[in-house]
């Protein structure tokens, strides 16, 4: 049996924000991040939107970029001592994913943090509140998604939170949100959304209602993205719709191990100064799993139809030739949007350079730990080729080194 699970409205387009008057409830809590939603002018408009539909609104604020296990248990306090029969969660993936995460505590304060990391573990929520997700970035998807991504920064890990439970009751893609993000956010958390888009596609969880949002994000991620880049406020706009398919794609047909590696490279060299940003660590990682994955048939037939739909190379060439193709077109992309191809040229602001913030050294003594780390992640099991340690640990070198994969 399969199961494909969205929130079960999802307002888009332009004033989708608007959708917040309509509520009915008692107390809404807003949880978000560090400012830039105050700054543009969003969280005002929420609170008095959720204050028109008669709901008392309580803000909890200052969720931080990656958000950790305290933050969370610090929000589900809030929620206890207030109560609220909605909380609205508004930001990019980071004040949503700790929402969610303090929303299992506030309904089950007994749960721990390890209770919560059970993969498909999490007891029946909306006993006290549901859940309403307002997305400004445009790549996690995380307001139509079953996960949460925690940092336990004693660990330097992150460890996915994975339910059907926690996927959202409303979603709201409204593209105003996203208008407001600097180049660099736009060019990371989109080839997050490709990353979702491509790895949803021939994860061995795929199916008949996955495909074709995964299809169709693709396609609009290769076109919108790059213009969103340099500016274009008509793709950004379909960016953000582009990175909610990929999302509802993903939410269900699960990932791969590009994600896998991500989270287990995430914060692993924090103590270098080297926050490897997600979209950044998974637009350097996919080109490489792509050519490690293609020596899976069924993966590689799968890489040609995504191709063919591109229309990057004739439809009559060779399956070696398209995943070629893909992993060339990918490569491209990183330049066109300043993302270096692998760690060891990751420098400040997360652009291109010589000498990365990574030493190699330092590298190869970790290498083996975060190999371990990454095979045990929650998305290596969809994964359409299964490593052992050893070609991990290879493919962690390809992804440090930029060396091309031939095992
Ligand atoms: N839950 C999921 O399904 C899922 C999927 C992928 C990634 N993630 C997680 O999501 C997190 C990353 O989320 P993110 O990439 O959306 O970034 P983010 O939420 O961490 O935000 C990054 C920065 O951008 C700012 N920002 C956000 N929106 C803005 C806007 N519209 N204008 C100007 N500034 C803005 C924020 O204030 C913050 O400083 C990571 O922890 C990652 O692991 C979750
Ligand atoms: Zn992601």
């Amino acid at each position: 049996m399969g199961r494909f699970t969205l929130p079960r409205d999802i307002y888009h387009g332009k004033n989708a924000l608007e959708a917040l008057k309509t509520f009915k409830g008692k107390k809404a809590m807003i949880c978000v991040g560090g400012g830039s939603m105050k700054k543009f002018g969003f969280l005002d408009r929420a609170q008095a939107y959720l204050e028109e539909a008669g709901m008392e609104v309580k803000i909890f604020d200052g969720i931080e970029p990656d958000p950790s296990v305290e933050t969370v248990m610090k929000g589900a306090e809030a929620m206890l001592a207030f109560e609220p029969d909605w909380i609205v969660a508004i930001g990019g993936g980071s004040p949503i994913d700790a929402a969610k995460a303090m929303w299992i505590k506030y309904e089950y304060p007994q749960c721990t943090f390890e209770d919560m990391c059970k993969i498909f573990g999490i007891p029946t929520l909306r006993k006290k509140a549901h859940f309403c997700a307002v997305s400004s970035t445009s790549g996690t998807a995380t307001e139509v998604t079953a996960f949460s991504i925690i940092t336990d920064y004693s660990k330097g890990i992150k460890y996915p939170i994975a339910d059907f439970e926690i996927t959202p009751d409303v979603a709201i893609v409204d593209p105003e949100l996203a208008e407001t993000m600097p180049k660099k956010l736009v060019a990371h958390t989109g080839m997050d959304a490709m990353t979702h888009a491509v790895e949803a596609y021939v994860s061995t969880a795929n199916c008949n209602y996955s495909d074709p949002l995964a299809i169709h994000a693709v396609e609009m991620i290769m076109n919108d993205l790059v213009p969103s880049y340099n500016g274009d406020m008509s793709a950004r706009a379909r960016m953000h719709d582009a990175q909610c398919l990929a999302g509802m794609a993903f939410s269900n047909a699960l990932l791969g191990i590009v994600h896998s590696m991500a989270h287990k490279t995430g914060a692993a060299f924090a103590d270098y100064g080297a926050h490897i940003i997600h979209g950044a660590a998974n637009a350097m990682y996919l080109p490489k799993v792509i050519a490690f994955n293609a020596k899976d048939e069924t993966a590689k037939a799968r890489y040609g139809v995504l191709v063919d739909y591109m229309g990057i190379v004739d439809k009559s060439a060779s399956l070696d030739e398209k995943v070629e193709a893909l992993i060339n077109y990918l490569r491209k992309m990183n330049d066109d949007l300043n993302i270096p191809h692998c760690i060891k040229n990751y420098g400040a602001d997360s652009y291109p350079t010589e000498n990365g913030f990574v030493p190699e050294e330092v590298y190869l003594a970790r290498r083996h730990d975060i190999a371990v780390n990454a095979l045990g992640d929650a998305c290596t099991g969809s994964n359409p080729r299964q490593p052992s340690v050893e070609e991990m640990e290879k493919l962690l070198d390809c992804v440090y080194y930029d060396l091309d994969v031939d095992f």
